[in-house]
């Protein structure tokens, strides 16, 4: 197998966003910083380079919102592409192209490559029932369809998925589905779509990752292998929307291409965008066909089947590109203990963060990376974010980096001043920061980007614990000389630190450059002592990161605490729309429902009062040493009232005694009406002591 540095040419490419909503991040975690970091190493490495990003603008999400909202669909995208865009710009993501699928290119790019596929015979052509709704006259698929959850039988349910039980359902399994939109009843309806059978090529894609990419991280490898282990099924690649690109056959009218298949193609059109306009970057056929040019997709967990089954497949098919060499993937980030959600608004939305926090884009980019989720999901909190920031950046990188520049200011008039013999110490931090550069690249060619950065962090460890432990303002006074050595070492481990921290950092990486008066620079001089020379005029100090404090934070904690409530809110009604009855009475509070006493009782006599055709006259043993006689008006439902002897009633004990036909009646006893209006006395079936409270 080729080493990563063999090839001639490397594209990356970082998952296209849907272009329904803005970025947070978990997007930028889990995709978005990793692939920057990892581009603009091979960048600096001088390895040709291409890092292709763009909106993903087709699905049916994007149509949902725009309904929801009342605006064409068109207008949605527009507004989440520049929406988008301008947050990966701000945060440093240093796209060479960010486009999108609604381009002419990539229409006719993904059109073609479809039509492709299919004059070759690669499809095969099915006829299936989908649901269909008659009134607005369209198909309608997964989450456009809701109902009744066959398993916990909540209402509301998705197409492929229930959120209150967490199951995965399929549409067909929704009891009485229904239009999400409009509320329709569906129908179904015969309909035919394109498939890629995806069964032929389970035998090349088991060799080709099982066997030849045992060198995936294990969350992708192991996906595949439990998809490849449970048998690959024909997938349709074409869907009944009126919002995508045409499906280009004859008689295809009214279906597009399904966005799963034309969104990875965007990573080919976009490159295809980007070499047109700038020729002296080579053909896009040259990064995606040339067997000298290496794949890489920087992807979320949930997109794995797509980039490492499906996508393939495709290109195989094809027959002229390259397959992706490796599929970099992280699993999900969580938000103070919850999942990321769009739609419950829990998360930190990039366009916001900028705002709230100007300024501090090196900081979420330093945090995200300390705690990416490489392995297993991770927790962002608004703590950690402070505590990394304090001790972390503050305290270790800014303080090290403000010490040396500021005491060089101090004694030698802001000039590197000349290094003298070096001690054992020196020697030994020397030693140990040299290594720094080896382990840094073999991480990231590893994708090991969270500990790369860790790796980075040992040089400013390294320098920190040099300054504490040299003390050179207390030698001052003393040994110059020694001052001037310890300070040139710091000064050149400061240099080194703007070089290593390009990738990860590049805003403060560029602030310190500036500080140290530095224009150019090589990453391979990473691990030199020798990049400041002496005499040379350092730029002003800055403070390159600033302490965050309890207050700066408690908005946001306060803001997601709002969130939380309403969502509990929201969670709540739902809650009562899918399972409160309907209202049959007005409501009361528990506590007046308290105020009863209701006990039971055996019915020791019953017999009619005289003079009056409605009311029997009870006699109850109801646990103490004396009967109570309860007057009841339900002689009219009871022609032989001794059937209720040796029955056990419940009665109200707590009302006042009131006096009836001369009989004073202690209580009542609980009847229900029965819908022809007679009434029956609730009995219990279980016989407990009497004078038990009924609650
Ligand atoms: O999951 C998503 O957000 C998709 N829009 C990713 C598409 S990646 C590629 F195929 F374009
Ligand atoms: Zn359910």
């Amino acid at each position: 197998m080729a080493q990563n540095s063999e090839f001639k040419r490397t594209i990356v490419t970082a998952a296209l966003p849907y272009a329904n909503g803005p970025v947070h991040i978990g997007h930028l975690a889990g995709v978005y910083v990793p692939a920057d970091i990892y581009v603009r190493y091979l960048r600096l490495k001088k390895r040709p380079v291409l890092f292709i990003g763009g909106s993903d603008e087709h699905g049916v999400p994007v149509t949902i919102r725009a309904r929801k909202e009342g605006i064409t669909v068109q207008d949605v995208v527009d507004r989440y592409h520049y929406l988008i865009k301008d947050s990966f710009e701000k945060f440093g993501i240093s796209f060479d192209i960010y486009s999108r699928t609604t381009s002419d290119i990539h229409h006719k790019f993904a059109s073609d490559f479809f039509r492709k596929l299919y004059d070759e015979g690669k499809f095969i052509e099915q006829t299936s029932e989908q649901f269909y709704d008659e009134e607005t006259k369209e198909f309608l698929t997964d989450r456009n369809i809701r109902g009744e959850c066959p398993r916990c039988h909540a209402l509301g349910a998705y197409g492929d998925q229930c959120e209150k039980c967490g199951a995965t359902l399929s549409p067909d399994e929704l009891i009485n589905p229904y239009n999400a939109v409009n509320g329709n009843p569906l129908t179904k309806k015969e309909t035919t779509h394109w498939y890629l059978p995806l069964d032929k090529d389970q035998q090349w894609l088991e060799k080709w990752i099982l066997e030849d990419h045992q060198e995936w991280r294990s969350n992708v490898y192991g996906q595949c292998k439990s998809w490849l282990d449970g048998g690959l099924m024909p997938r349709a690649v074409t869907r009944d929307l009126d919002w995508g690109i045409p499906v280009p056959i004859e008689g295809a009218d009214g279906k597009v291409l399904y966005v799963w298949f034309d969104a990875p193609i965007g990573y080919i059109s976009n490159t295809k965008e980007l070499c047109d306009a700038h020729p002296e970057l080579g053909t896009w056929q040259q990064w995606w066909q040339d067997p000298e040019s290496r794949l890489i997709h920087f992807i979320g967990k949930d997109n794995i089947v797509f980039h490492c089954i499906v996508f393939p497949a495709m290109l195989k098919a094809h027959g002229q590109y390259n397959l992706p060499d490796n599929v970099p993937s992280n699993e999900f980030l969580n938000l103070e203990g919850d999942k990321i959600s769009t739609s419950r608004n829990w998360a930190i939305w990039l366009n916001e963060y900028l705002v709230d926090m100007p300024g501090k884009q090196d900081v979420l980019r330093y945090v995200l990376t300390a705690n990416a989720p490489e392995t297993k999901d991770n927790d962002f909190t608004w703590k950690d974010y402070q505590a990394r920031n304090n001790n972390e950046l503050v305290a270790i990188f800014g303080n090290f980096v403000n010490r040396a520049v500021k005491l060089t200011e101090k004694y030698f008039d802001s000039q590197v001043p000349t290094c003298g013999e070096l001690t054992e110490y020196d020697l030994q931090t020397l030693a140990e920061f040299k290594k720094v550069k080896h382990n840094v690249e073999s991480l990231l060619e590893d994708f090991k980007i969270r500990d790369a950065q860790k790796e980075a962090m040992e040089l400013a460890r390294i320098g920190n614990k040099y300054l504490a432990e040299t003390e050179p303002w207390k030698l001052a006074k003393t040994d110059m000389d020694r001052v001037a050595t310890i300070l040139n070492l710091s000064l050149q481990i400061c240099a080194n630190l703007a070089i290593a921290f390009e990738p990860f950092l590049p805003f403060s990486a560029a602030k310190l450059r500036t500080m140290l008066g530095i224009d150019d620079f090589e990453w391979d001089s990473l691990g030199s002592t020798d990049l400041l020379e002496d005499g040379h005029k350092l730029g002003e100090a800055q403070l390159l990161f600033e302490k965050i404090e309890d207050a700066d934070i408690q908005p946001q904690l306060d803001r997601l605490a709002r969130i939380k409530a309403e969502n509990e809110k929201i969670a709540l009604a739902e809650a009562e729309k899918n399972w409160r009855p309907a209202p049959i009475a007005d409501e009361i509070p528990f506590d007046d429902f308290a105020k009863l006493d209701l006990r039971t009782a055996t019915v020791l006599n019953v017999q009619p009062v005289k003079k009056s055709d409605k009311l029997l006259q009870f006699t109850l043993d109801d646990g103490t040493d004396q009967p109570r006689t309860i007057l009841s008006g339900i002689a009219q439902s009871y022609p032989d009232p001794s059937v209720l002897i040796g029955k056990q009633v419940i009665f109200v004990a707590n009302f006042a005694p009131k006096v009836m036909r001369g009989i004073p009646s202690c209580g009542m006893i609980l009847s229900a009406v029965n819908f022809d209006g007679k009434l029956h006395v609730a009995t219990l079936e279980d016989k407990v002591k009497n004078g038990s409270k009924v609650c």
